[in-house]
């Protein structure tokens, strides 16, 4: 009894720690989209949320969290592409504003961890990839 309670212990405090600390980055997948943009899932109709540089992004399953990451920020880094179009040595920092398998305009490539806005993804990389490896974290 006492070691499984020490597990269990253990085990909410690396949640905590997990939770509290997210500046470690993850590795992962970006496509990119264009109009319309609305609706959006976590807006609706409402084109006030938008960030008015419309650099923005729609959450893949992997980080949508089951809507809660709506309105999240994350720092987006361009690591590597083939054929290589990563723009060399930038960072946008986006808010999720969709679902990315619920966008009313097909993007470059279904089933990425996020889909860039194109005003997004074009502060990044070029175009002559449908997807790009990125870095990304979660401020
Ligand atoms: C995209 O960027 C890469 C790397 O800078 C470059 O080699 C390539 O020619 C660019 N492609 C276009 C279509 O601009
Ligand atoms: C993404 O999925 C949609 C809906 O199934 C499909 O119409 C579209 O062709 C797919 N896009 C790509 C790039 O595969």
């Amino acid at each position: 009894m006492p070691l499984k309670f020490l597990n269990l212990l253990l085990f909410f405090l690396l949640l905590h720690h997990h939770h509290h600390h997210q500046t470690s980055a993850d590795v992962g997948t970006a496509a990119y989209y264009g109009p319309p943009y609305l609706p959006t899932v976590c807006y609706g109709d409402d084109p006030s949320q938008f960030p008015a540089d419309n650099i923005f992004a729609a959450a893949g399953d992997g980080i949508w969290d089951n809507g809660a990451c709506c309105g999240r920020q994350y720092l987006v880094r361009c690591l590597s592409s083939s054929p290589e179009s990563c723009i060399a040595d930038q960072t946008i920092r986006v808010e999720v504003i969709n679902q990315a398998s619920m966008l009313d305009s097909n993007p470059s490539l279904n089933g990425t961890t996020m889909t860039l806005s194109d005003a997004a993804f074009l502060q990044i990389a070029n175009k002559s990839s449908p997807v790009i490896n990125i870095e990304f974290t979660q401020i």
